[in-house]
């Protein structure tokens, strides 16, 4: 009796690609990095993370740097902070931070997102904050790797190891870690928004299951990346945090598909993005959701209409039962309405797979796109 066992198959858990079994993985990675940390009343919980609540009331600013998909996470954390601690809050691409001169003292929170913990680019600009006299708190992956060890604080994400190139369930686990980081510290600090804070933090709980709901609705994603396959550019809109879902999504497509693939602030189209607009030109637009932010919501409707009406092919990512964008939306792919700040833990998703399928439709290799590594660890 033999039974064929084809150990790399098994590793894959079925799937073809690593990167196929880490989108799916989602879901638990999730509630992994929120488990523990989340008690059922609300109370954040982060004491590994070792800085205390008088250090944390100290901070009067706020530095996230991070490369890569990283940094897409850190820039969605800044909506987040800012509006939730009321602290100035800057993103910056690791690779520029130390050469510019920026202006940090002890009161100033430098947050290191890193998943491998390893980037080089990161980890100069970690020791560059210490050096300065910031203090340090680092968003990482992988226990014990160098940026951690060189931080004053840590925060892991537990999405378990990541095998393809790109990142998915990291930067996910990186958005929750973010969340977590700035609701503490809003607690810490007493906001004024206490009840807001303490419903996102219910609802932030719940992610997992969104998630879910979205992988179990983006099969026709698949096909409509397979009808793209020969696009020459892909062009992505968003604003508010669609504004770095949509960086995040044209960045996959790029990784993965090696297709010419840019996104703009929705906002910024009548600045010159617009005379891209030709027939046929896919344009994929992350729409937020109507919570709160319904002047955006109506902004980027006007968007859509402006841009199908040079041309383009509109794929709308919007929420369900969102009916204003339903007439100009030539492929409408709906996600499950969450709180605005949270929506990027659902919206990027199906942009993850969109790019994953197209890249396959191509014969490329996801798990290893050329010339990329999973974690660059020289300047
Ligand atoms: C490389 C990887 C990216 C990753 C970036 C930052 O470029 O290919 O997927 O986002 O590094 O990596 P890190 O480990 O610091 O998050």
């Amino acid at each position: 009796y033999h039974v064929d066992w084809d150990a790399s198959a098994a590793e894959k858990g079925g799937y073809d690609y690593f990167m196929l079994k880490e989108i799916v993985e989602q879901p638990r990675a999730l509630a992994d990095t929120l488990l523990g940390r989340v008690a059922a009343d609300g109370t954040l919980t982060l004491d590994e993370m070792r800085l205390t609540p008088a250090d944390l009331r100290e901070t009067s600013k706020i530095v996230i740097i991070a490369c890569g998909t990283s940094y897409h996470a850190g820039m969605i954390a800044k909506y987040a902070v800012e509006h939730w601690c009321r602290i100035p809050c800057e993103v910056e691409v690791a690779s520029e931070f130390r050469y510019r001169d920026p202006i940090l003292d002890r009161r100033t929170l430098v947050i290191a997102i890193s998943q491998s913990g390893e980037s080089m680019d990161t980890l100069m600009a970690v020791r560059y904050a210490r050096e300065q006299g910031a203090r340090v708190l680092a968003i990482c992956n992988v226990n014990g790797s160098t940026i951690p060890r060189e931080s004053d604080a840590v925060l892991y994400t537990h999405a378990g190891p990541e095998v393809g190139v790109a990142a998915t369930k990291t930067f996910l686990t990186q958005l929750a870690a973010c969340y977590l980081v700035g609701l503490y510290l809003a607690q810490v600090r007493g906001h004024k928004f206490g009840d807001e804070i303490n419903t996102v933090i219910g609802q932030l709980a719940h992610m997992p299951e969104q998630v879910e709901k979205v992988l179990d609705t983006v099969d026709p994603v698949r096909a409509l990346a397979r009808s793209l396959a020969d696009a020459d550019t892909v062009l992505f809109l968003g604003r508010h945090v669609g504004y770095p879902v949509a960086m995040e999504g044209a960045l996959k497509l790029k990784e993965l598909a090696y297709m010419h693939a840019e996104a703009f602030a929705a906002g910024e189209l009548k600045h010159g993005p617009i005379a891209l607009i030709e027939d046929g030109l896919p344009v994929v637009v992350v729409v937020p959701s109507r919570e709160g932010r319904g002047v955006l919501h109506d902004k980027i409707v006007s968007n859509i209409q402006e841009i199908r009406a040079r041309g383009a092919r509109t794929v709308v990512i919007a929420e369900e039962g969102d009916e204003a964008v339903r007439p100009f939306a030539d492929e409408l792919v709906e996600i499950p309405a969450v709180p605005t700040l949270l929506q990027p833990i659902v919206s990027t998703v199906p942009l993850q797979v969109f790019a994953c399928e197209l890249a396959l439709a191509k014969g490329n290799d996801v798990d290893q796109p050329r010339n990329l590594a999973k974690s660059v660890t020289v300047e």
